[in-house]
């Protein structure tokens, strides 16, 4: 298959770039940073978790988030629910899209959220049901696709099982998630491929973290048999608090660069994102995890 015409991103950096941040981080530097991601032409944007704020205390201030947006027009701002107490929090701030979050991984599904991928399954469902008749639109995702900090070794068939099973309840999209970040490209072509059997290709997302320094390389492999729809972070922010040792998802700057040389269309403006990325890892204290982005701030 042939590379995809253009891609569209989904910028995960103020939810998962930022829930495993110990101190707390001002809600309007969240907010900022939102902003800053829309004006950079990013159209999708994971603003917040309706999580316990038990397990994720830096979500904790979703309600303050998702009412603080400075929405700009044609972009879509989404929350992670993981049941329905979650989805009802975030129908209250007049949400449009949530994301529902399970695994393939037996293990982590019960790190993660506390039950087994089955149950994980059957709580979503009413979340689907609800979300249905409230008009809002449902991502799924699909964590361990490539590796399990638990369990080693993830079989796609499990994956494309897991995956299949949120389409058929409703989710308009799937993304997989390499959690830890131990894909090579190979190995992310074949479990795409196998997902792709179950689900239509145009659904499927890859949602791929750097930790091994692969997740460009993996994401060549999938956009080569088509895939455009990736999810990044800014600055390579983030980890998962329930994936050890698991870094920040693959890079927004860097993601972009590659399409830009690929003559793939993302809409996002390379410059402002870099420079947005500078802005968050000097308000946070953090590195900047982008090449892309170093290598611009040092011209
Ligand atoms: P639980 O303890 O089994 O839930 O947690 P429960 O229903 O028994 O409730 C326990 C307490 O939590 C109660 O409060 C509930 O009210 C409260 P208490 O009576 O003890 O005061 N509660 C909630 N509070 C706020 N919002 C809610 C909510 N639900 C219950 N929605 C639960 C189950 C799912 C809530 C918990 O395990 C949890 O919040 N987990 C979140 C973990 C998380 O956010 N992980 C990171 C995101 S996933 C990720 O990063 C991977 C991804 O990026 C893809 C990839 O990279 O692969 C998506
Ligand atoms: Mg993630």
């Amino acid at each position: 298959m042939a590379f995809p015409p253009s891609v569209r991103l989904v910028e995960v950096g103020p939810r998962d770039g930022l829930q495993n941040e110990p101190e707390a981080i001002a809600t309007e530097t969240k907010l900022e940073l939102i902003d800053r991601l829309g004006a950079a032409g990013l159209a999708h944007i994971e603003a917040a978790s309706f999580v316990s704020p038990k397990w994720v205390p830096q979500m904790a201030d979703h309600h303050e988030v998702m009412t603080g947006l400075r929405r700009r027009e044609g972009i879509v701002y989404s929350a992670l629910t993981p049941n329905l107490k979650g989805l009802e929090a975030a129908l209250e701030c007049g949400v449009e899209e949530v994301a529902v979050f399970g695994a393939a991984s037996e293990t982590f599904s019960r790190k993660n959220i506390n039950c087994s991928v089955a149950e994980s399954l059957e709580r979503f469902a009413p979340v689907l049901e609800r979300a249905r008749e409230a008009n809002v639109r449902v991502r799924g995702y699909v964590s361990c696709v490539l590796g399990c900090p638990y369990e080693g070794e993830i079989a796609s068939a499990k994956v494309a099982e897991v995956a299949k099973a949120l389409h058929d309840m409703g989710c308009y999209e799937i993304s997989l998630g390499d959690t830890i970040g131990t894909g090579t490209p190979l190995k992310a072509k074949r479990m795409l491929e196998a997902v792709a059997r179950d689900v239509p290709l145009t659904r499927l997302a890859a949602h791929f973290h750097d930790t091994y320094g692969q997740a460009l390389a993996n994401l060549y492999a999938v956009l080569e048999e088509g895939v455009a729809v990736i999810d990044s972070s800014v600055a390579g922010l983030g980890g998962c608090p329930y994936a050890k040792g698991a870094s920040g998802n693959v890079a927004s700057e860097d993601v972009v660069y590659l399409l830009n040389g690929l003559g793939i269309q993302s809409g996002i403006d390379l410059d402002q994102l870099a420079a947005t990325g500078h802005w968050i890892t000097q308000a946070i204290g953090r590195p900047n995890r982008s090449k892309v982005g170093v290598a611009l701030a040092a011209k």
